[in-house]
């Protein structure tokens, strides 16, 4: 059966940890690891957790206890990958619109480096040589993904360098003599179809003999979860066995068979998460009821950055009858969770729970309107355990210089 924390124990954990308050669940990301394993256990595939999603230094941790490598998209992420102690040869450093010193900075620390421009890549060159191996980021020039603000592989998307822009890439390669260890494509998060990741395959397969040093071929991530009753979620098996066939019908350069590699975010970590409100106020107006909670787009963005859908439970009233909302922040501004939603009658002080919101929920967080925000808790074992304290007035005013 599936991993889920009940209502009620959401309900203790806001008595005792208050809200606005980010749940994690540990077993239910173990459960999606391994989904993963099992699916693509007959193939040679290794997993980097792309950490962008949650970097709660504890989520790492029990990500790292799990077997998992981990995908780094900022020299910080890389050094937070270490302190949860990854090994450098576990960490894959995917770049994008970087200065060429921090690209040293993750060759200092022995991570493994995605460069995703011709002229990082030629100053990689120059500095390196052959004495450190290296990946290339291609934009395949696919559209995917659930929404255009993360769909990544597009002729207009700015992310790697263009597939036919391969002679630069070749040039620069045999100029310097680099081992290109690796050849990675991410066409996009939400790819709900498992041909997607195909299509991305035959793209690489058209260059890879080309490169004598190549090991692996990195697919990125973007395997979509299901944020709706009803929704489509990527089919792990059968892209496992796709990928599998599209492998065996690619004979491999020089005979030597490639590893692929997956940098999944949101299939990890975000039905792990809820996020926990009360509400503050019921509005009833002539066009709406408004139901104001104690957050807003400063916590969870995502309704009003990308018109994602968050499944909202009244967790306070299960069995109260249903009625429409509309359920917004405490922002001076904008803030809409949900327009028009069916949820069970709220009364102030409820509490709302926003369900799968691990994956880019805390981690897109901000201090807007010099709200604090949110603690996190992390169950596992039946236990839950705070891994953020709730922020204070002073951490307000932390980096702040008084000048005045
Ligand atoms: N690898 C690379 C190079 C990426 O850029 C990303 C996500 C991933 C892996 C992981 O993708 P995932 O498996 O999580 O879909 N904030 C947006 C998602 C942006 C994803 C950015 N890159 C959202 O909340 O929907």
């Amino acid at each position: 059966m599936s991993q889920s924390i009940s209502n009620q124990y959401l309900n203790e954990l806001g008595e005792q940890f208050g809200t606005p308050l980010y749940i994690y669940h540990g077993e239910k990301i173990r459960e999606q690891w391994l989904k993963l394993k099992q699916a693509f256990s007959g193939n040679n595939t290794v997993f980097f957790y792309a950490c962008k999603a949650l970097t709660n230094i504890n989520i790492l941790k029990y990500i790292r206890s799990l077997g998992a490598n981990i995908d780094c998209s900022s020299i910080y992420e890389g050094r937070l990958a270490l302190h949860a102690g990854f090994a450098p040869n576990q960490i894959l450093y995917t770049s994008n619109g970087i200065s060429f010193s921090e690209i040293e900075e993750a060759k200092n620390l022995g991570l493994i480096i995605n460069i995703d421009s011709l002229s990082n890549l030629k100053k990689f060159g120059q500095k390196f040589g052959s004495s450190y191996p290296v990946g290339v980021r291609l934009r395949p020039n696919i559209m995917a993904g659930g929404n255009l603000k993360i769909s990544t592989g597009h002729d207009k998307s700015k992310f790697g360098i263009p597939v036919t822009q391969i002679d630069q890439v070749l040039e620069i390669v045999r100029q310097y003599g680099l081992l290109v260890h690796d050849l990675h494509i991410h066409t996009g998060s939400e790819i709900k179809d498992a041909h997607i990741f195909v299509k991305g395959i035959e793209v690489l397969f058209d260059i890879v003999p080309q490169f004598n040093d190549l090991k692996f071929i990195d697919l990125g991530g973007g395997f979509k979860v299901s944020y709706k009753q009803g929704d489509i979620e990527t089919d792990i098996s059968l892209l496992a066995s796709e990928v599998g066939k599209a492998f065996a019908s690619h004979p491999n350069p020089g005979g030597r068979p490639l590893q692929v590699w997956f940098e999944p975010g949101k299939f990890l970590v975000s039905e792990s998460g809820y996020f926990l409100t009360t509400v503050n106020v019921v509005k009833e107006t002539p066009g709406a009821c408004f139901v104001s909670v104690d957050s807003g787009f400063n916590h969870l963005i995502r309704p009003m950055f990308y018109d994602a859908y968050h499944h909202i439970d009244n967790i306070s009233n299960p069995e109260g009858p249903f009625r429409k909302y509309t359920v917004v922040g405490n922002i001076c501004e904008t803030d809409t969770f949900a327009w028009d939603r069916e949820i069970n009658e709220v009364r102030e002080e409820d509490h709302l729970v926003f369900r799968n919101a691990g994956a880019y929920g805390f981690e897109m967080s901000s201090n807007f309107n010099s709200r604090l925000r949110p603690a996190e808790v992390l169950v596992l074992d039946g236990r839950p355990q705070l891994i953020r304290k709730r922020e204070t007035f002073q951490d307000l005013l932390r980096n702040q210089l008084e000048v005045l």
